[in-house]
């Protein structure tokens, strides 16, 4: 039975993770990694082999198997850039496992409930109507990453979390450092900027109680001992960052995948209640969260394959959610087709916690969407001009310039 390193020596390893050639698509490699197998081998910047998890059905059991370890303190913990080392030490939660992980995701899971996120939901729909009112009363051209898709999920986590949204500009160019990863130093500054500002804000809120989860934490946690501070600010980092860069991300690519297929965003003009299931399948066809990094504590036998402990393992939720086994023709972006069990927020005890927020904002942005802007709408640049970010960290564009 083939090991990382048998298995690897078989061919030349492509190298991983790929660059998307378009910004909605998984790269063009993973399919064949697939049609290969389920279980492939391939090496990262560092030459390091490493698996990736190409088929639904494996990604499926291999998200719940304890054996494949989220905690980003072992040395073995694989990294997809250099950049991406230096952030390691900085975890909490999301670089855990059992059972410290569910200690942390307990005192924050209460917040994001469908129940409160429906109590939630009057409020995010005035901030998306009051978004798309100035975008339209500005009239064309308008950059509608920078108008809608970054601050409709930005203001809801600063709602959310009671983070001033005064400071918006700051905290998002930090993230946007931060996960665009260009080098080590630069993304440990931006981290380093974040926590210092989320400290200072803590003190703050300490003096001066307000309303939001960062508040409920000091209260509840904090001033009870369940948490020290330096891990209190790691967790609200986490939750400042993980809660609008990734949605921005689905809501502008979104919108530039039905302005790609004007039959689709035509169905969602005529039924507007295709939305919900049209948010799944985008969170499938988009697949944002492209990689998801594990190690394995132990050694272990799987489709013919034998993990050893230390391996590196990736999930390609691009790939996963692409697989024929699972969603028939899903190269075909169907707003009809509302997948289930699509992995795009992760699988088993990580799952993304943030999820039923990033659900009702996208309902509302692209009911929203539907409803009210102008069926003239189309790109003000070439597609091809349409900028992608890089293969590091989450899959969106820089920008996405309308017009009218
Ligand atoms: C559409 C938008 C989003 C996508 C596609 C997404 C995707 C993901 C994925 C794939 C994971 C699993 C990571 C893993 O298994 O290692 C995850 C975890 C997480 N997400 Fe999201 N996410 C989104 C929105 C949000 C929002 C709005 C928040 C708000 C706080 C959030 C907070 C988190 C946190 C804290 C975790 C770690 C959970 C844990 O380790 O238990 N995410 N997300």
């Amino acid at each position: 039975m083939k090991d990382l390193k048998t298995a690897g020596q078989a061919t030349d390893l492509p190298e991983f993770p790929m660059q998307r050639a378009c910004p909605y698509e998984p790269p063009e490699g993973y399919a064949a990694l697939r049609e290969q197998s389920p279980l492939t081998v391939v090496t990262l910047f560092d030459g390091r082999p490493a698996w990736v998890v190409t088929s639904h059905a494996l990604a499926r059991e291999l998200f719940t198997d304890e054996r494949l370890s989220s905690d980003w303190t072992n040395p073995r913990f694989p990294v997809t850039s250099p950049a991406r080392g230096a952030l390691q030490k900085h975890n909490v939660m999301v670089g855990m496992d059992r059972p410290e992980h569910g200690h942390y995701r307990k005192m924050v899971i209460p917040s994001f409930t469908v129940k409160r996120m429906n109590r939630l939901r009057p409020r995010l729909q005035a901030i998306v109507d009051e978004r798309l009112d100035a975008m339209l009363a500005a009239g064309p051209p308008a950059d509608f990453v920078e108008s809608v898709a970054v601050p409709v999920p930005s203001i809801a986590i600063c709602e959310l979390l009671g983070v001033p949204y005064a400071d918006h500009e700051y905290f998002e160019s930090e993230t946007r450092k931060l996960v665009i990863r260009t080098s080590g130093e630069i993304a440990a500054s931006a981290l380093a900027n974040l926590r210092a500002y989320l400290d200072k804000l803590i003190a703050v809120k300490e003096a001066e109680p307000g309303e939001g989860l960062v508040d409920d934490l000091i209260a509840d946690q904090l001033h009870q001992g369940r948490i020290d501070r330096e891990t209190l600010v790691k967790l609200c980092t986490i939750m400042l960052t993980a809660g609008h860069e990734t949605t921005a991300n689905v809501i502008s690519l979104g919108l530039l995948a039905l302005l790609r297929h004007p039959e689709q965003f035509d169905a969602l003009r005529d039924d507007p209640d295709l939305v919900p299931g049209a948010v799944e399948e985008m969170l499938r066809y988009l697949s944002i969260a492209e990689v998801v990094s594990r190690v394995a504590t132990a050694d272990f036998e799987v489709h013919g394959r034998r993990i050893r402990a230390g391996d590196a393992v990736f999930f390609t939720n691009s790939a996963v959610n692409r697989d024929p086994d699972a969603f028939p023709d899903p190269d075909v972006f169907d707003v009809r087709r509302a997948p289930r069990l699509h992995t795009g927020f992760g699988y088993g005890v990580h799952q993304c916690v943030g999820q039923n927020l990033a659900r009702a904002e996208l309902d509302i942005v692209f009911r929203a969407v539907a409803t009210r802007l102008p069926r003239g709408l189309r790109l003000a640049v070439p597609f091809e001009e349409v900028k992608a970010k890089g293969p590091a960290g989450p899959q969106g564009i820089i920008d996405l310039p309308l017009t009218w």
